[in-house]
């Protein structure tokens, strides 16, 4: 018998069906695969399984017994655990405190006992090889693949016999990627039953033995993985054929420098980085995660104290903030999302022209007319799910959230794009999208500097990939030389590759 059995299952918001009639089967002892496009009703599924929505209609049966959950408490006590694509820690609470939040042990008198807490917690993290191995730092100092690590050891420290993932993988770097993957399928393997939400193919085929595809809140698929290709999965997720993911690297910079770095310093994170980026150029910056990326995007764009020369076309920048690189005409797509991106609780017409309002009003006075026209221009060239441009941006899918941040970028006068993972969460018949898009902005000669955590990408999309290792680069491969292989051996290997 499933496990989980789960059938038409519907849920609206106001106008918008994210769920209609789905159905769900998974079995204990596996690694269950959920995909679909982006705002295809994943998440909405999940919280309810977890207890975090009500659904409207439908009948969900664990261990064949009725099973409706009132809430996420009381989800984790009939043994189903979720991580939420939205990350849910409190950042002034150390790790520790975050993992046993309000289970803490307690002595006779109501007070937590810090030594047992400590010890439950080094238990915890030994017993799933977890990588962190501070549990006394506060969650707000860590990144946010190590918030994502934390999230991860919180559900498991609640014993599920459920474990629902939604999108976990996607801020984590490929060594922590390799330790989830690993320890998801031993934990089917031990018994438990993982529910695996996540738009890297590559990753659902090694990993799930079956999978169920959503589109449009509805079940359109349910397959044992070995039975269908990616082609046939890609299909049945769009609704079409997928032609090709990359587009065509065609190479259109001139020999007009965009971008020119020197001796970019960020304390001891980044040292003397020096690069050109040409107008036209897509560039890359690979690496292991940790050693000077972000340092390098947050001090391109005016974020905290660097040293060093940057000049935008021949002049000098001196941006002390984004919103004066923004005014100098460089954009940024940030990291965090929910942090840096964007405004959750304004609807998305209004996220979308934030940085661009001075372009939309004469003499003070905003011409709403041409606002409209154009956030609905960007909403369908973007192909946004939203139901209006009024929709609130915190309720958007995990992936269209990710295209409103896009967008709002797009509508800047910047022609000098940094691109922070920007296609993190983003389903592949978007990302083929917003890869064409990067090339296409290319030929009209913008100059982009491209970071992904998703290898294959790099290698797919860059004119050129610049490798970071310890804060320096390391190599800045071209042409036949840029290879996973490559990226990979010179951000590791003193020397790199010559
Ligand atoms: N609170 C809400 N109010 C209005 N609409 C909502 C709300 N929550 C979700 N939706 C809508 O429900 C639909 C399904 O969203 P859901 O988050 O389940 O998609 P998803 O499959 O997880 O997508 P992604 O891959 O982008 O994470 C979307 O159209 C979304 O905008
Ligand atoms: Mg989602």
């Amino acid at each position: 018998m499933d496990l989980i059995q789960a059938s038409a299952v519907s849920k609206r918001f106001g106008g918008i069906a994210a769920l209609s009639r789905a159905e769900f089967h998974a079995a204990a002892g596996e690694v269950h695969a959920l995909i679909g496009e982006n705002g295809a009703g994943k998440s909405t599924f999940i919280q309810i399984l977890a207890g975090a929505l009500r659904p409207d209609e439908g009948r969900i049966l664990l261990r064949g017994e009725p099973f409706v959950a009132a809430n996420p408490s009381s989800a984790q006590r009939a043994g189903v655990s979720a991580v939420f694509q939205e990350l849910s820690l409190v950042p002034d609470l150390t790790v520790e405190q975050n993992i046993w939040f309000r289970r803490e042990p307690l002595n006779v008198f109501g007070t937590v006992r810090p030594r047992k807490l400590r010890a439950d917690t080094l238990a915890l993290f030994e017993r799933y090889r977890i990588p962190v191995t501070r549990p006394d730092i506060e969650v707000r100092r860590l990144t946010l693949a190590e918030r994502q690590v934390v999230e991860i050891a919180k559900a498991l420290a609640r014993d599920p016999a459920v474990l629902i993932l939604d999108e976990a993988t996607s801020s984590l770097a490929p060594r922590e990627t390799e330790w989830l993957l690993d320890l998801a399928r031993s934990l089917a393997d031990s018994g438990m039953l993982v529910i695996y939400i996540s738009h890297r193919l590559g990753e659902v085929r090694h990993l799930a033995r079956r999978i169920t595809v959503f589109r449009n809140g509805m079940t359109v698929a349910a397959h044992d993985m070995a039975a269908v290709s990616d082609d046939e999965i890609i299909a049945e997720m769009l609704g079409r054929r997928l032609d090709r993911l990359y587009p065509e690297r065609k190479p259109t910079a001139t020999d007009r420098v965009a971008l020119k770095i020197r001796d970019l310093t960020v304390g001891h994170r980044l040292q003397g980085v020096d690069l050109d980026i040409m107008e036209g150029e897509v560039v890359g910056v690979g690496g292991l995660q940790g050693h000077g990326q972000r340092e390098m995007f947050q001090a391109l764009f005016g974020v905290g104290r660097s040293r060093g020369s940057i000049e935008l076309w021949g002049r000098p920048l001196h941006a002390r903030s984004p919103r004066q690189a923004l005014a100098d005409g460089i954009a940024l797509v940030p990291e965090d999302r929910r942090a840096q991106g964007l405004l959750l609780a304004k609807p998305v017409r209004e996220n979308l022209t934030l940085s661009v309002i001075p372009r939309f009003s004469r003499a003070g006075f905003l011409d709403s007319r041409r606002e409209k026209a154009l956030v609905a221009e960007m909403i369908a060239f973007l192909r946004i799910k939203a139901k209006t441009p009024d929709q609130l941006a915190g309720t958007l899918s995990g992936g269209n959230q990710q295209k409103v941040i896009f967008g709002k970028m797009l509508l800047t006068e910047a022609k000098v794009l940094l691109l922070f993972d920007p296609t993190r969460g983003v389903d592949v018949g978007t990302k083929g999208e917003i890869f064409q898009l990067m090339r296409d902005l290319a030929a009209k000669g913008y100059a982009i500097l491209f970071y992904s955590s998703d290898l294959p990408e790099l290698v797919h999309v860059a004119d050129r990939v610049a490798v970071l290792r310890n804060g320096r680069i390391a190599a800045v491969l071209e042409d036949g030389a840029i290879s996973e292989a490559n990226i990979l051996k010179a951000a590791m290997v003193e020397g790199g590759v010559h």
